[in-house]
């Protein structure tokens, strides 16, 4: 297609593709010269149901036209619904409803900071290399990746850093002004990282030893991406707060904190606050996507996660650009001896959307939805890409 003219009337942030996409549907967009592409990027990890899902799409529309906002001044039936079945889904807990994922880890700091408070007064969080937590400054202070974080101090301190999987130095980081730790149970935009369940296990006894909050962030890991609703109760280790946002609404902007009640009652009236949060519309669409995500539904991605690291893998022998192949659920990164980019634009150009993270990490996020039909069809286009790369 004739590739889109930057607009000079948006910040140049992104290193956007030349493509301006019209429509979407199940797993398929459509761009403007209407050309059809199969969808393995989600929006970043959101739209997990596909495009235009008929059920969150119905409802939405009747809450649109029904009642879109009222501020959190008041109750609204569909944000009262949807911390209900958040909880009686995850673990004893209560929710505060925010827009986006770096939101609902700030009011995960801010817990962490009360509680630190309360406790002798103490602030530091310990956080892990690679992380992502988000672009707001106090998100920001929590990612420890200088590309993130150059240009923008001083930002906050008290982020000490551990290697990803690395229980002792975790350990050893913890000190009188330590409060909370916050970690992915999977890294996502670090590269698709994935660690033992026992160093999510010894994280719980860490915390409980120092009583430090156990906070997840499972705004890319949650909501049925990897294979259960979220990825702490494949780990089976119950974090004290839990960050969701991403899939929650499947497109709709949305964040949303979980914490267990004793935590959650730190916060008083009037000590945090959102205008939009939780409004009518998104958490109706939310409600949906729980619906959808039955248990069916997570088998379901369980298999195809299964599928697409046994066919990927099976590649290596004759893909030497392959180095690793890595995933869980369907949240899936294939590390390169090279950049990705190449593949991400020769995928794109023949019709299939994926992504490229940590420079080197194809990483697929695929929809729910996809039928074995799809699978094979876009993981073909997958392998050309991956075939076509010059042996180094
Ligand atoms: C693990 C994790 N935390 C936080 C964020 C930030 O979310 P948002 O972009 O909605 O603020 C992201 C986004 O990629 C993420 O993957």
């Amino acid at each position: 297609m004739t590739a889109p003219e930057p607009s000079p009337y948006l910040f140049n942030l992104f290193r956007r593709q030349p493509v301006l996409f019209v429509k979407g549907e199940g797993a398929y967009l459509w761009d403007a010269d209407g050309k059809r592409y199969l969808d393995f990027f989600c929006g970043l990890a959101v739209t997990g149901l596909g495009h235009a899902h008929p059920a969150v799409a119905a409802a939405t529309a009747e809450q649109a036209r029904t009642l879109v906002h009222v501020s959190n001044l008041f109750y609204t039936q569909p944000q009262m619904d949807l911390a209900k079945e958040l909880v009686r889904r995850t673990f004893p807990s209560k929710a505060f409803f925010s827009n986006s994922g770096a939101e609902a880890n700030e009011c995960a700091l801010k817990l962490a900071r009360r509680h630190g408070h309360l406790t002798g007064g103490r602030h530091e969080v310990i956080v892990f290399d690679q992380a992502f937590h988000g672009r707001t400054i106090a998100t920001l202070s929590a990612t420890p990746q200088k590309k993130y974080q150059q240009g923008y101090g001083p930002l906050l301190e008290g982020f000490p850093a551990a290697p990803f999987g690395d229980l002792a130095a975790a350990g050893k980081l913890v000190g009188p002004k330590t409060c909370a730790i916050l970690v992915e149970p999977v890294q996502g935009e670090g590269g698709v990282n994935i660690t033992s369940a026992g160093f999510f296990a010894g994280l719980r006894e860490l915390c409980k030893k120092h009583n430090l909050l156990l906070m997840f962030d499972e705004i890319q890991t949650g909501v049925g991406r990897t294979g259960s609703l979220f990825a702490f109760q494949r780990i089976g280790v119950e974090p004290d707060v839990l960050s969701i946002a991403k899939g929650l609404a499947n497109g709709l902007p949305i964040g949303a904190t979980l914490a267990r009640p004793e935590v959650a009652d730190l916060l008083k009236p009037g000590d945090h606050a959102s205008t939009f949060g939780g409004g009518p519309v998104v958490c109706r669409a939310a409600l949906e996507v729980l619906k959808a995500l039955d248990a069916a539904q997570l088998d379901r991605i369980r298999d195809l996660g299964k599928e697409f690291l046994s066919e990927i893998s099976s590649w290596k022998s004759e893909i030497p650009a392959i180095k690793i192949v890595r995933g869980l659920g369907l949240l899936v990164g294939i590390e390169l001896d090279r950049p990705g980019v190449s593949v991400v634009d020769f995928c794109r150009e023949n019709g299939l959307l994926v992504n490229c993270t940590a420079e080197k990490v194809v990483r697929l996020l695929p929809p729910f939805i996809l039928t074995d039909a799809q699978v094979a069809e876009g993981l073909a286009i997958l392998k050309k890409a991956l075939k076509g790369l010059s042996p180094s």
